[in-house]
């Protein structure tokens, strides 16, 4: 199973599963002199555990870091850098009844035939749970960017079809959903509560914004900014679509309606989303991600057996009604390591002058 690997200076590998030991990162290629304790992954942690908000799976993840190498009297030493988060609250009972049926819109299908098995305990690597790895690895590069004065900030502009109407930075910080329109909150809430009671899942939308990026990120052809970044976000299950600034919408404009004029003071505007022939182009970046419903859901569905034979599947596991909020500080993680690399990339491409 190749692939668990992103990033060429910067470069993170997850490993592990939802219902064994435990899981982690391992960063390589991460720079020395980085301050850094186990205190500094708990913000981020709890931002993404489940069970701390009232839609949320109530399983119990307590997701504490563990820096097992790379880091020397509080600062990492520029080998490789491992963390591991222990898998505490593991109950695989409810997933008994997977060992036979595969879960209709989630991985259970295409991991059998590609593996020869499926992990039914919770589902293996296309478990949610991988995510706590990359959300660990996404607070070392936050550290990396922050030191050069680069934010990135996630929300929740869509849920179960009510969407946010407004940009308010500081009401999403008070709102479980990291929503930025207050007055969205309660019918977002309340269609949570709707698809609950009728056994369903709903999706949504999430933006990451990052700001404080200069120009010049971004490695044309192949590894433009906003490819990278693309893919980081679609790397995490249940995301189905990306958008980078005005995205599918620029599709219906005219060119003069959605080039952003040049001022010699910066752009006028934003729709390019920060990014221009891949590169960085000192705008705010602006990502959206389309979220679909959690597969697991408590109806009935259709299915089959693996032995090819019709069946049908009602779920009674502990399950989120929907990824989101738990993926908005996901994908900010994705796009931090993604920024960190590109960051590093960047200094190494300049010539040095002798
Ligand atoms: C934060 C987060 C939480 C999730 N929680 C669940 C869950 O409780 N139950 C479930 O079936 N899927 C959950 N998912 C979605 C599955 O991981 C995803 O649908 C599955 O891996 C299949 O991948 P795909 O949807 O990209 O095809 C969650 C995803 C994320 C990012």
């Amino acid at each position: 199973m190749a692939g668990n690997s992103i990033g060429e200076l910067f470069r993170v590998t997850t490993f592990g599963e939802s219902h064994g030991h435990g899981l982690g990162a391992v960063i390589d290629g991460c720079p020395s002199g980085i301050t850094i304790s186990e205190d500094d992954f708990v913000f981020e942690m709890e931002r993404r555990r489940p069970g701390t908000r009232p839609f949320d799976t109530p399983r119990e993840e307590l997701d504490r870091v563990e820096i097992f190498c790379g880091v020397f009297e509080g600062k990492t030493t520029g080998a490789p850098l491992g963390l591991l988060i222990a898998n505490r609250d593991v109950d695989s009972q409810p997933y008994e009844i997977l060992r036979n049926l595969y879960r209709p819109g989630h991985a259970d299908f295409t991991y059998e035939k590609k593996y020869g098995h499926v992990d039914p305990r919770g589902g293996g690597r296309s478990s949610a749970r991988e995510t706590a790895a990359r959300v660990a690895a996404g607070v070392v590069a936050r550290k990396i960017l922050e030191a050069e004065g680069i934010f990135i900030k996630g929300f929740t502009t869509a849920l179960g079809g009510i969407r946010a109407s407004k940009m308010d930075r500081r009401a999403a910080e008070s709102n479980a959903f990291f929503c930025p329109d207050p007055n969205a909150v309660e019918e977002m809430e309340r269609a949570l509560q709707r698809a609950r009671d009728d056994g369903d899942s709903i999706g949504g939308i999430a933006e990451v914004r990052v700001s404080g990026c200069p120009t010049g990120l971004g490695e044309p052809v192949f590894s433009r900014l906003d490819a990278d970044l693309a893919r980081a976000l679609m790397s995490v299950g249940a995301v189905k679509g990306v958008e980078v600034g005005a995205g599918f919408e620029a599709a219906g404009r005219l060119g003069s309606e959605n080039n952003d004029p040049i001022t010699p003071s910066g752009f006028a505007s934003n729709n390019a989303g920060g990014i221009l022939g891949g590169i960085s182009n000192g705008d705010e970046i602006v990502l959206r991600a389309a979220v679909k419903p959690i597969p697991s859901i408590a109806k009935e569905q259709k299915t089959i057996d693996r032995q090819g034979r019709p069946a049908s599947l009602k779920l009674t596991g502990r399950y989120d009604t929907s990824a989101i909020p738990r993926i908005v500080p996901v994908l900010e993680a994705m796009v931090a390591i993604v920024m960190a690399d590109h960051l590093l990339r960047s200094r190494s491409m300049r010539v040095q002058q002798f």
